[in-house]
Parts: C-alpha cells; structure tokens; sequence
C-alpha cells in the first residue's frame, strides 16, 4: 500500500480544502469456503499479525477492519478526538464494543476478537453483527477490509440447520455493495471449475468488473499436479486475474512463522514452480493489484472532484464582485491560489492513474 499514501493523503487535502465529503475507497471483502485461507489473506494484505485463522469455523462474525492513515504528528490529535491518551507506539487499534481502550499489542487484538466472537454464546453459530476495528498506522491507506464467515455445506454438531443459507445472506449482504471489491478465495487444492467463491461473485458481479479471484493453499497441492491451466485462466476467466498466493500454514502459526520471513518463501515458491509467472502471483502482485483498482476508482471519482471545484471558484467569484472594489485584488489572489492548488493536484492524481499499467494476461 505504501505507493498510495502519499497520493490518497494529497487526494484527501483537496477535499478538505473544497470542504466535500472525503472520498469514498471501496471496501475489500473477502468470501470463499471455510477454511479456503480468507483472514490469512487479509492479514497479509494489512501486513500484520492479528486476525483468528485455523481449521474449522474460526470466522463466525463479520469483521470490519477500517484502517485509518495516521502520521506519527496527527496521533495526539487523532487520539484526543477519541478522549484516549496517546500511547507509545505509533501503531495502535480500538474495538467499537471496548470502550475507552487503546490496543497496541496485535496478539491482544487477536485475543479480543476472539473472546468477542465467542461472546454472542455457541462455539459454532454465525452471528451478524460485526465486530468494528480501526487500526490507526503510518504504514496504512485509509481502507476498510471486511472478513467474513467461510461458506458451509453441512451443519456440523448442534450447528443450525439452515446454517448454509444463514451465511450465504450475510456474505450476500456485503458483496452485493457496488462499493466493495470481492476477493474470491479459492483453495489450490479443490477443484477450480466448482468454485464456490467465484460463483458468489458472478451472481452479485456478473460482469467480473470488481472480482478479483484470489488462489491460496498452491503449496498444498497433490504431487504432480500443478495450478498453471487455473492461474492462466484456462479453468475459469477471471477479468481482473486470478492470483495464486501461499499463506502460512498451521504449522507456521503455531511456530510463530514470521509474515516477513512467510513472504519470502513465498517467493522462492513461486520462482521455483511457476517460473514463467511468478512476478504475476504471490501476495506483493495481490497487493499492487489492489492499489491498481483502488487507483481506477479514484480516477472515477475525479469528474465529481472538478465539477465542485469549478462550482467553489465561481461561488467565489459571484461573492467577490459583490463585495465591491476594495478587496477584488484580495478575492482573485484567493481565487488564483485554490485554482493552482485544485488543478495542480488533480494533474498528479490523474498522472499517477494513467501511469499504472493493466497487467497482462498469461
Ligand atoms: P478462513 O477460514 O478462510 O479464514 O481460513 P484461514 O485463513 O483461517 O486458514 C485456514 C487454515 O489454512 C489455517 O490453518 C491456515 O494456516 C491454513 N492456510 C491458509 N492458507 C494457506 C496456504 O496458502 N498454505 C498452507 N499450507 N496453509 C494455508
Ligand atoms: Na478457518
Ligand atoms: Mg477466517
């Protein structure tokens, strides 16, 4: 995410500055089946330790992640506004439901959801309401991440038994915003073709225009086999790509596997069995990829940014001519500066999105 802040940070100073509403990112939500590696993946696209993964059903209420841009300056600030005392630590969260707390520790964090999760009662019943984290960090862009629930077939124990269709809507509920970009999570160890994932996103995105089909486990494969017929797009076509990852295993977290050291291995991984396209999969490329969209949505967003501009200039420019000669010259040195200012950051906005290449296919 680091090659936006600074242009999402300039972005929001416009807006600002011409006093519009701030602009509306998509959400990014995840949806596939239990266990397909869902909150691995968003955990390694916020690059930090902290969600619940593990076998079974570990995800049982949604989880929506805003992430908050916040310099290491704006902290006091940012922290005052919440009636809490600055910590430390440049990187810190608060929960919705825990009132007057601020988190620094990420295991803490984990254990919160987790004890959180658990509260509604029942080990194994889906809940709706969600669980509400900000992050605040120097290291983020301004995002909300929704985790969800995985998609069940078969109630297990004293599951319900309209479990399967229980999270069905909850996961409908959060794909169906135009607003959200899908990530539809596929395990490398199934069969492609009957991807419960990908047929979610078609029926809320038929187009394929804000799917983007994500292929986890490819190191879990069976031997001899291997996911390049998929990751080309010869199983499925996915318009915006199917990108396959490798997440860490349960192995590692038990271990404790560092996320750095688990992204190099990654890449080794890739390079090693899918040479010719491995600089087009792992998480790095899922990240870029999702800066990418994020960027297209921003350049959407453009027009109406111009459109308020040109309306503040001539509101400005009415409200100067009625004040009369003395203050004209003071009027269009306003004007001349929130002109310069609008267009030149609306140019660097536009440059940065028109340099960013659509990654070619296999
Ligand atoms: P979710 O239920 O879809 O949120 O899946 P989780 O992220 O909780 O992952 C389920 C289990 O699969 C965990 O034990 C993960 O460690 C493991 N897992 C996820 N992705 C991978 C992967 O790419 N490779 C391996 N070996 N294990 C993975
Ligand atoms: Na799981
Ligand atoms: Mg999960």
């Amino acid at each position: 995410m680091d090659a936006l802040i600074p242009i999402l940070n300039k972005l929001q100073d416009v807006f600002n500055t011409v006093g519009s509403e701030s602009i509306q990112l998509p959400q990014i939500v995840v949806v596939g089946s239990q266990s397909a590696g869902k909150s691995s993946v968003l955990e390694n696209i916020v690059g930090r330790d902290f969600l619940p993964r593990g076998a079974g059903i570990v995800t049982r209420r949604p989880l929506t992640l805003q992430l908050v841009y916040t310099p290491p300056e704006d902290k006091e600030v940012q922290c005052q506004n919440l009636g809490l005392h600055p910590p430390d630590e440049n990187e810190f969260a608060i929960f919705s439901h825990v009132k007057g707390k601020i988190f620094t520790d990420f295991n803490e964090i984990r254990h919160e959801i987790e004890a959180e999760t658990d509260r509604l009662g029942g080990k194994k019943n889906i809940y709706h309401e969600p669980i509400t984290l900000k992050i605040y960090s120097p290291k983020v862009v301004t995002l909300t991440l929704i985790d969800l629930p995985g998609l069940t077939k078969i109630p297990v124990e004293d599951q319900p038994v309209d479990i399967e269709k229980q999270v069905r809507d909850l996961i409908m509920h959060y794909i169906s915003n135009p607003n959200a970009i899908i990530l539809a999570i596929t395990p490398a160890n199934v069969d492609f073709s009957t991807s419960e994932a990908v047929k979610f996103a078609k029926e809320v995105d038929p187009d394929g225009r804000r799917t983007l089909a994500v292929l986890t486990k490819l190191d879990l494969m069976d031997r001899g086999t291997d996911a390049y017929d998929v990751l080309c797009g010869r199983i499925i076509p996915v318009k915006l790509g199917i990108i396959g990852v490798v997440n860490r295993s349960q192995e590692d977290i038990h271990k404790k596997k560092p996320i750095e050291e688990a992204l190099r291995y990654e890449t080794a991984f890739l390079q090693k069995n899918y040479p010719s396209i491995a600089t087009r999969n792992g998480t790095s490329f899922l990240a870029k990829t999702l800066n990418r969209l994020l960027m297209h949505h921003i350049r959407d967003c453009l027009p109406a940014l111009k459109t308020r501009i040109n309306q503040m200039v001539s509101h400005f420019q009415t409200l100067v001519n009625s004040f009369g000669e003395p203050i004209e010259d003071k009027g269009r040195l306003l004007l001349q500066i929130i002109t310069k200012f609008a267009s030149s950051y609306c140019a660097t906005i536009e440059g940065t999105a028109k340099n960013i290449e659509v990654s070619e296919l296999c």
